[in-house]
């Protein structure tokens, strides 16, 4: 098994490397941000020049990438996530094997539960986008992009990642105090990311869910789309709090409410995760069952 992780400098990125199966030939791709050395080819790659993610997939021919390379904010969002999102999948379908026969590359696409309004939760898989914010439209357009490029890509749509080994860059903010308020009535399904990495794992592995994209036709289990998020439906204020009280910090934030943003933000992107709780063998779990854990540990 070949596997392609862009974003491999990024938290979700580098949460698959550290996770993947150590007899897996493993590639990974960073911009601006050097990897960790991990014993993984490194390639650093723009992913909006297309001749250069054309270069890295004939390099490297994988047999699945699993694409979470992107921009959050700025002004090179748009052609990062949009562009850059085509730009892999278009190389995936055009990959060829080292015998030059077409390889085909299956593109397991990251994306957020920030492409809807907020306003029709919960959203499975048949949901339609909707989004409010840049971001949001950017990664909705990101799907348009990847479905028009690939035969069959699974988009994996998941909510705000969290973890503590590193401590994600949120989580670290909240407990620091970098974030004033916390909106009460802004809900999300936040995942622990080793549980999103051992998903996209056991996804990358498997033949049954992912769609060869060189068969005529698509296979019955085959996925277009997967939500793979927390059971645990918070807004971020009580997110926020459950955080603080499990590492045992006062609360250096302040409930708000969302109307209080400048900006139009969507208020519940909670995703219904019942497809992925039935097919696959990873567990998503609760906050309150990871933070158990947590706080068993530290106090253990
Ligand atoms: N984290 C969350 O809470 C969350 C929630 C929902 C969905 N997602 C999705 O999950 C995916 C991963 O998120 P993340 O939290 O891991 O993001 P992240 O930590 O900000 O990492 C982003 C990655 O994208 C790379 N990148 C940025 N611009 C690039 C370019 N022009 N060419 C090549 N690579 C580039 C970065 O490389 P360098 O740092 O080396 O420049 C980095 O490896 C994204 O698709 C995101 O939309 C994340």
């Amino acid at each position: 098994m070949r596997l392609l992780i862009t974003g491999g400098s990024g938290y979700v990125g580098a949460g698959i490397l550290r996770r993947a199966p150590q007899e897996w030939k493993i590639a990974a791709t960073y911009f601006a941000h050097p990897l960790e050395p991990s014993g993984v080819a490194a390639f650093r790659v723009d992913i909006r020049d297309t001749d250069a993610v054309n270069r890295l997939f004939t390099e490297f021919r994988p047999d699945v990438v699993i694409h979470t390379a992107a921009l959050m904010a700025g002004d090179e969002m748009m052609a990062t996530n949009v562009d850059g999102s085509r730009h892999v999948a278009r190389a995936a379908m055009r990959s060829f094997d080292s015998a030059g026969a077409p390889l085909r590359t299956r593109l397991i696409h990251l994306s957020s539960d920030v492409i809807f309004d907020g306003e029709h939760a919960p959203y499975d898989e048949d949901a339609a986008p909707a989004p409010l914010t840049p971001y949001g439209e950017s990664k909705a357009r990101a799907e348009q992009g990847v479905t028009a490029e690939h035969a069959n890509p699974i988009i994996v749509r998941t909510s705000l990642v969290y973890g503590f080994a590193p401590m994600d860059p949120r989580t670290r903010q909240t407990l620091d105090g970098a974030m004033p308020r916390l909106f009460t009535d802004e809900y999300r399904c936040p995942i622990f990311a080793d549980d999103l990495a051992d998903a996209l794992i056991e996804l990358a592995g498997s033949r049954r869910f992912i769609a060869d994209p060189r068969a005529e036709a698509h296979t019955t289990n085959a996925l277009s789309v997967l939500n793979i998020a927390g059971p645990q439906r918070l807004s971020r204020y009580e997110f926020g709090v459950k955080l603080a009280r499990a590492f045992g910090v006062a609360s250096r934030f302040q409930p708000a409410l969302s109307a209080s943003s400048p900006t139009p933000r969507p208020r519940d992107c909670a995703l219904d995760i019942t497809r992925a709780q039935q097919i696959l063998k990873t567990r998503l779990q609760s906050v309150d069952a990871v933070l158990a854990q947590t706080s068993a540990r530290s106090n253990g």
